[in-house]
């Protein structure tokens, strides 16, 4: 497969995310652009953080899991550490949280503003091993996109 075209993925998100609207209609949208722009992707959206817990935002795919405390599962986990999280083999993941049974490999990006976290951008996929490092390093960038467009 050929690799994905982020520049173009990061235009139109820009495009999407510059326009009226608000976290809520963002993340929408930037869902929606992740799920119908990547190949083998079941599950895209958002968790904000309320408190001590991520929270169900916007996403695409089943319906998921509504809330993860910071510090569990593959989400929890990001936003702990505030690291990325590039899971090639959930089963192998301890703790990861099963929302779709068929997820196989997850991303996971903490939404970082300043010194605040705001919550995660999930991406996960039903093919192991799915997601690389020039998928992390895209997936970054469409979230910072997210973040700087709420900041303002
Ligand atoms: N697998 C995630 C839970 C969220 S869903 O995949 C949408 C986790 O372990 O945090």
């Amino acid at each position: 497969m050929s690799e994905l075209d982020y520049d173009s993925l990061a235009a139109q998100a820009q495009a999407l995310l510059s326009g009226a609207g608000n976290a809520v209609s963002k993340a929408a949208n930037l869902s929606a652009l992740i799920y119908q722009a990547l190949p083998s992707v079941n599950w895209a959206g958002f968790y904000f953080l309320e408190g001590d817990v991520l929270v169900l935002g916007p996403f695409q795919g089943k319906p998921a899991c509504v809330s993860i405390p910071v510090g569990e599962g593959v989400c929890g986990t990001a936003a702990a550490r505030r690291v990325t999280q590039r899971v090639a083999d959930v089963h192998a993941f301890e703790g990861h949280i099963v929302c779709d049974p068929e997820s196989r490999s997850e991303l996971v990006v903490p939404l970082v503003l300043g010194d605040e976290l705001l919550g995660v951008l999930d991406v996960d996929s039903p093919q192991p091993g799915r997601f690389s490092a020039e998928d992390e390093a895209g997936l970054a960038r469409l979230a910072e996109l997210f973040v700087q467009s709420v900041a303002v």
